[in-house]
């Protein structure tokens, strides 16, 4: 099965973001990627609520928001609000992560778990039945445009594994570094979403890139 691609807001231009989701539109891809960054957990400040807010009222496509901040606790309930499809938080920001979790789906949102590079997927264990989406970063979180740490992939392939060994249905999903250069060893690990920032808002021809990360038309 051809991945799903979320186009990440990241690295759209800020000050045109309906154009950006309007052009994810257009492109084919399947969801919109949104990367809150909070300048504790993460260094750089992006958005908060009120932009996923914003981009609800623009678009039916599934948004997924990715929390890089500290004590999503406090964030998840006007993310929910907000008309997010997804919420993904850091398994390194919260010690009450299953709680977290719960409370996620008890708000009528998709719970999803994300880990920087550093964190092995072991430490899931406990709460992978709590997850509708599992996002391993594959480049260390805060910035577009950087390199696919290559151990990255072996950790998605032990999620499909770890899956299929516990009868559950979480989507696996890898965000950072994926181009043109990385999508074939990307495609072999068996992922279900494409996260591509840069490499979507940096080409002259963004649909095209789509069908390149779904794996169809590689030579283009
Ligand atoms: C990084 C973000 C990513 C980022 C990916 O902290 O979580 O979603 O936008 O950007 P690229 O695809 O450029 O590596
Ligand atoms: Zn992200």
């Amino acid at each position: 099965m051809a991945p799903l691609i979320a186009p990440s807001v990241l690295s759209a231009d800020f000050t045109d973001i309906a154009g950006a989701v309007r052009l994810i539109e257009s492109s084919g891809a399947d969801w919109v990627h949104l990367d809150v960054m909070d300048g504790s957990f993460v260094p750089p400040i992006t958005f908060g609520s009120q932009m996923v807010r914003d981009i609800r009222a623009i678009t039916d496509l599934p948004l997924d928001a990715h929390l890089m901040v500290d004590n999503p606790e406090k964030q998840i309930e006007s993310f929910a609000a907000a008309g997010a499809d997804y919420i993904t938080v850091h398994a390194e920001a919260t010690v009450h992560l299953h709680r977290i979790l719960q409370s996620i789906r008890d708000l009528g949102v998709k719970p999803g778990v994300s880990i920087v590079p550093s964190t092995p997927v072991e430490s899931l264990g406990e709460i992978l039945h709590e997850v509708d989406l599992v996002l391993i970063m594959s480049v260390n979180p805060g910035y577009g445009g950087q390199k696919l740490i290559p151990s990255s992939l072996a950790k998605v392939e032990r999620l499909v594994q770890l899956r299929k060994e516990k009868s559950l249905s979480y989507l696996v999903s890898i965000d950072g570094g994926v181009n043109r250069s990385t999508i074939e060893s990307v495609q072999k690990s068996g992922v279900d979403v494409v996260v591509a920032g840069s490499a979507f808002f940096n080409s002259e021809d963004p649909a095209a890139e789509v069908s390149v990360l779904r794996g169809r038309d590689r030579f283009l």
